[in-house]
């Protein structure tokens, strides 16, 4: 079973200094200080989405007379790596990242969070930027589906205005979702969806030597356990969390062994 905080407080370092987003309704984030890496992200399937989404995002900006695309929707399992796409992109694009986080933003009083949208669609509008909305879902749910509730309407038709009036020369949406179902259907069909896919067992393993490796310690045991329940290991958090039991318990080990000696 996934347990999900009731409250989720996301949290950034920015110049040594710890924010949270808990209050915001969004944070800017410059490129330069987007921990997450394009080394760090592994599996075919997920350098070929970046390279794709990546290529269109680029040929956009700074091309002003162009009709593209004005973004994506990633959906797919949680933990399949979508906010992680986002970020790297803004990164290897040297975008602004405009960081909004649905779940903070649907718990606004009525109305305001309208005013919010409008402001960082406007913020983000005046420069190289990335918006990315994600868990969208929370936010933006389809008009058929909660049944017309006045409020949910009127901030989703200001968001269709800001997206139809987004200048792709300067800045792209992205928008990630786990329940691709609850979305409003304009906004499918406003931006292009993209399927993130379990990770194979492969990546599984590359992921998990990786975040091995950046805690110090051996990985041979949590790649014996990804070889022998390769289902349950197909997400990178699902793999996260191994490599932290596994951490925890080498450390204990280790205490153990200090202390008899
Ligand atoms: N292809 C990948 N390569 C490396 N790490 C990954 C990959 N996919 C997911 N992860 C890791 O798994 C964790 C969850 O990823 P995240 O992007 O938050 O998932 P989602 O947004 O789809 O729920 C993060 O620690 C991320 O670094
Ligand atoms: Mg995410």
């Amino acid at each position: 079973m996934v347990c999900r905080p009731l409250y989720r407080a996301k949290r950034w370092r920015l110049k040594g200094e710890t924010l949270t987003s808990t209050k915001r309704d969004s944070l800017e984030i410059g490129w330069k200080e987007i921990p997450e890496s394009l080394q760090s992200c592994k599996g075919e399937d997920f350098q070929k989405t970046f390279a794709e989404v990546k290529n269109v995002i680029a040929h956009q900006l700074g091309n002003s007379s162009l009709k593209g695309i004005k973004g994506f929707i990633f959906y797919g399992e949680p933990g399949n790596g979508k906010t992680l796409m986002a970020k790297v992109l803004a990164k290897e694009l040297q975008l602004s990242l405009f960081f909004v986080d649905g779940s903070v933003i649907a718990r606004e009083l009525y109305g305001q969070s309208e005013r919010q949208i409008v402001k960082i669609f406007t913020t983000a509008g005046k420069k190289r930027s990335l918006i990315l909305i994600d868990d969208a879902e929370s936010v933006f749910p389809d008009r058929d589906w909660m049944k017309g509730e006045s409020w949910h309407v009127a901030q989703n038709n200001i968001l269709f205005h800001q997206i139809d009036d987004l200048d792709t020369s300067r800045t792209s949406l992205i928008m990630t979702t786990n329940k691709f179902q609850l979305l409003d259907s304009a906004l499918k069909d406003r931006l292009y969806a993209i399927e993130f896919p379990p990770v194979d067992q492969r990546t599984a393993l590359e992921v998990a030597r990786m975040k091995c490796a950046e805690k110090g310690i051996d990985s041979a045991r949590a790649e014996g356990q990804i070889v022998a329940e390769p289902e349950a290991f197909r997400s990178g958090r699902a793999i996260e969390k191994l490599v932290v039991r596994e951490y925890i318990r080498q450390i204990g080990e280790g205490e153990g062994n200090k202390l008899r000696t």
